[in-house]
Formats: C-alpha cells, structure tokens, sequence
C-alpha cells in the first residue's frame, strides 16, 4: 500500500515530525516563514493530511486545489479563525482537528503576566531603566494597582479562562464571567466564580480578560462603545484573537483616559500593530507569546500529528473539530 502525503505546511517541533515521517511521507515546508497562498495550493497537492498553522487559510478553494484524497486538516492550534469549518463539513470526507487542552496553563501564565505588567506598570518602568531617564525612589513614584480583593471579569469561562481564574483567585482576587452559558457548578464553585451578563461584567469588573473564540459573533466585541461601558480605572487583557478588539478605538480610549491600562498578546493583523498603541506607557504590547513555551509548542506539534495518524489510520482523532461522515 502507497504510504500518505503528509503536508506541513511549516515547521513543526521535531518529536511532531517524526511522527509523522514514520506515519508517511512528509512534505516539509523549506520556508522559514507562512507560505504564500499559491504555494500553500501547490505544496497541498494531492495530500492524504494537512498539517495547518493559525496563519494559513483552509477554505473551500484550499481544499479543492488538495484535492478528493483530502482526509485530515490538522491545525498546530486550539483556536481556528483560520479554517472555514462550514467549508471542511460540506465535503463530508474531511475531519477537522485542533489542539485543545494542551496550551491551556501557558496562556493562563501569559493572560496573568500581563494583568501584572498592565496593573503594575512594569513595561513601563522597564522602558525607564533602559532608557537611562533619572529616576529615585519615593512614596508616590510609579504606583500601580493591587490586585487583592479587586475582580477580574472573564469573557469566556473555558480551559484558558478557567486557568485564568484560578491564578487571578491565588492573588485574592473576585472572579465574575460572563458567556454563551453558564458553567458547570462544580467549577463555579472551584473558582468562587459568578455568572454576570456581559454588560455588568463590563460595568463592573477592574480587569477583563478575554478567552472567547474568533468567530462572527465575537469580532470587535469590544469596540468603541464598550470601552466606554467599562470603568475608566480598569484595565483590558486580550490573549484570545486580535480582532476581538477593534484596536484603533482601544487606542483611543487608553489615549483618553477613558480606560487605565491594557495588555494585549495579539492583534488584529499580526504582526502588525495599530500605530496608535506604540507610544502608549499604558499599553503592554507582546508578540503572541501565549503558547510560546518549548513544552508547550512541542505537545501542541505532538497532537496535531496524533491527530493527523489517527484518522489516516481509519481511527477516531483524540481532538475532532469536524468529522467526516
Ligand atoms: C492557539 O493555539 O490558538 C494559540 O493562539 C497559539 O498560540
């Protein structure tokens, strides 16, 4: 029997890899970068598995030009803004795969760092030092925001969420969230968590957090008109998808004083970045670190290609987003 095409579209951790070269035969992208939409059509040829990062676009064209052998697309990560899933189930022969539950505690880590970084003005007293400005300690220099006893309103109480939570309630904090629906009472009762609506979350909490997916529903959730809803003492953290927020306008309103602080992992077109947020001090900017630990990065490759063999082998993938019939 012909071994699969198997095609990576970038590269991947190595255990991921050797995986998938005993599994089939791997066309690894020579680029050290996304591949242009006409190379990505011309490098899925004829494959049995896709092997997807968040940057590249599965759509119904991607999909015809791989061709009718297409059994698995497997995105290199949990959220996917990406993929036209609708696309994906209306071929009916194509199963869909993410990789949930393996980045949940990085991007806790890194949703917290930034509450910190945004609360205690630390880019900013980092931008101090290397800048060599005079500086001297005293009673009034450089003072942030505590966290104790302050509450963080969560939008979107899922894995990341969760984990968020329960860092945020090891600081003292009082968790609120707000969602599609109401989590399990059991967890409500691990976090010390209160189901709100989204506005008085908004009204309401000293720090939001976002973990809800990309989606129609979601993109520019918060605008213009909801930073004002929001307490101008409170801050904002995104580490879910950039164009959740519309950025101009939370440009604006940390320009304004019409909100304190923000910390933002990513962005509406990564890599670039509204200009308006670059001399901001009240603006913490990092480059999608979320996932960005070695562990991490190497369980999420680790799955994507357990998913990948699994259905090539005519077994059940362990994260199925979309299944074929
Ligand atoms: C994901 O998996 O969706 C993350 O954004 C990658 O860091």
């Amino acid at each position: 029997m012909s071994r699969p095409r198997i095609v990576v579209t970038r590269r991947i951790p190595q255990p991921a890899l050797d995986l998938l070269n005993a599994a089939g035969d791997v066309w690894l992208s020579p680029h050290d970068r996304a591949l242009t939409r006409e190379e990505l059509f011309d490098a899925v040829q004829s494959a049995d598995a896709i092997i997807c990062l968040l940057h590249d676009k599965i759509d119904a064209d991607l999909l015809d030009a791989a061709g009718p052998q297409l059994k698995v697309v497997a995105n290199v990560a949990v959220g996917y803004d990406n993929v036209d899933t609708q696309a994906i189930a209306s071929r009916g022969t194509v199963w869909f795969t993410n990789t949930p539950g393996v980045l949940t505690e990085a991007t806790a880590d890194i949703a917290f760092s930034l509450i910190l970084m945004a609360t205690r003005r630390l880019g900013e007293g980092e931008r101090m030092i290397r800048s060599q400005t005079p500086w001297s300690w005293n009673m009034f220099f450089m003072l942030g925001t505590g966290l104790q006893g302050k509450t963080l309103g969560i939008v979107g109480l899922g894995l990341i969420g969760q984990a968020t939570a329960r860092r945020a309630k090891a600081f003292g904090m009082e968790i609120v969230y707000s969602g599609r629906r109401q989590a399990d009472p059991t967890i409500e009762q691990e976090l010390g968590a209160r189901y709100i609506s989204f506005d008085e979350l908004l009204e309401t909490a000293d720090v939001v957090s976002l973990h809800c997916p990309l989606n129609a529903d979601t993109r520019h959730l918060i605008d213009a008109d909801r930073l004002r809803q929001m307490r101008s003492d409170a801050y904002l953290i995104n580490t879910t998808r950039g164009p959740v927020v519309d950025e101009a306008a939370l440009a604006a309103a940390l320009r304004s004083g019409e909100l304190a602080g923000a910390g933002l992992d990513v962005f509406e077109a990564e890599p670039k970045v509204d200009v308006g947020l670059l001399d901001l001090e009240n603006a913490v900017l990092i480059p999608h670190l979320g996932s960005a630990t070695i562990e991490t990065r190497t369980a999420m490759g680790v799955l994507a290609a357990t998913n990948a063999i699994a259905v090539l082998r005519g077994e059940e993938p362990p994260s199925p987003v979309v299944r074929a019939s």
